[in-house]
Formats: structure tokens, sequence, C-alpha cells
């Protein structure tokens, strides 16, 4: 019988395999996923991690001067510190697409290469509004792992020193269902 229900022995291990599936579920009891990286950036000198690529001719090329482009490609570490575990590496465009010069448009790309995501990426978008600490951007897709990822990621500046320019940026991503690894 084609319709036939499985013997008890095979729902028994049916039933074992969806526990174990359930139990080692990445996702939370909301279906969500939180996944936390700190990015490391240098503004300026030998070391820096964002470069001024372009802006409007006859000024100043600025974070906080409308029409100003910078390449950043800084890299993501596990843990605060720069030393602590790479996991890859934050890859993107910042515009500064405010007329004010208050916010940046971000366009980036978090590119994996540690053992658990290596050679996948998520990509992040959205205005980040400089003055502020909390940045929420969006997450709107990814490859990889992250295949047809969606959520929100949230930007916050846990340490600056403003004599070397280095920054650390912790970035909280959190990934809705059926859209991460
Ligand atoms: C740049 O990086 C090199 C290698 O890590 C380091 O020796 C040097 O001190 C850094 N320079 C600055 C200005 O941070
Ligand atoms: C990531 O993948 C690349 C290309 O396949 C490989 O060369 C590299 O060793 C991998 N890195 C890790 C940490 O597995
Ligand atoms: C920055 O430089 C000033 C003057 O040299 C110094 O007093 C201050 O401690 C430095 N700040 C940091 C975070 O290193």
């Amino acid at each position: 019988m084609a319709l036939s229900f499985p013997k008890p022995s095979k729902l028994i291990s049916f039933s074992l395999l969806l526990l174990m599936a359930l139990v080692q579920s990445p996702w939370d009891v909301n279906g969500e996923q939180d996944l936390v990286f700190f990015l490391q950036d240098v503004t300026k000198g030998p070391n820096a991690t964002v470069a001024a690529v372009a802006g409007v001719k006859g000024k100043d090329w600025s974070y906080t001067t409308f029409g100003s482009i910078y390449v950043v490609d800084d890299p993501v570490t596990e843990g605060p510190n720069k030393n602590s575990a790479p996991v890859g590496s934050a890859q993107g465009l910042l515009v500064t697409s405010s007329s004010d010069g208050s916010s940046l448009n971000v366009i980036m790309s978090i590119v994996f290469t540690n053992l658990q995501y290596n050679g996948s990426t998520l990509q992040i978008q959205g205005v980040s509004r400089q003055n502020e600490n909390y940045r929420e951007v969006s997450v709107v897709a990814g490859t990889g792992r992250f295949r047809s990822a969606r959520g929100f990621a949230a930007l916050e500046t846990v340490y600056y020193d403003p004599n070397t320019t280095y920054s650390v940026i912790r970035l909280s991503v959190t990934l809705l269902s059926s859209s991460g690894p």
C-alpha cells in the first residue's frame, strides 16, 4: 500500500531525528538568530582600513561632507580585541548621503573566512546616523550558508581612540527565521 503508515519503530526514529534537529537548531524561541562580531576600523594613517575615493569637487572629503565616498575593508574579529580570532572582513562603501553630513549610507558585505562560515557572506545596507551610538541597518541578503538572509544589524562603537583614529565597532546581527545557517 502506497499510503501505509510507517511501522512504530520507524515512527520512533523519525521523532528522534526531529528532536535532534530541534536540539541542534540555532534558532531561539522567536525564530531569530543572533550573531555578534567586531569591526576593527582605522580611519587615517598607514594602516587605514578606510580610503576616501571621491567627493564633491572643491570641498573636503570627509565623513561629514555631503557626497564623500569611502571604500572600507575592516578586519572582523570574534571579540573586541583586535588580536581575537579573525572572522572575516567588512568590505564595501560608505557614502555621506545626507545633505547636512549627519548620516552615511552603508553598503557592505561581511565576507567570512573563519572555519564556521568560510566562503559565505552577509549583505548589509542602510543609513548610519553618525551622531547616534546605536545605528541600525538592514541585512538584505546573503550567500553560502546565509543564502536568502534577512534581518537587521546594529552598529555600535565600543572603543574609539581619536589619537590613532582606531575604533572598534560591535556588529550585532539578528537574522529572521529561515534565513540563516
Ligand atoms: C601599522 O601596522 C604595523 C604592522 O602591524 C605596525 O607595526 C605599525 O605600528 C602600525 N602603524 C601605525 C601607525 O599604527
Ligand atoms: C576557506 O576556504 C578557502 C578556499 O576554499 C581555503 O583556502 C581556506 O583554507 C579556508 N579557510 C578555513 C579557515 O577553513
Ligand atoms: C591622546 O593624546 C593625548 C595627548 O598626547 C593624551 O593625553 C591622551 O591620553 C591620548 N589618548 C589616548 C586614548 O591614548
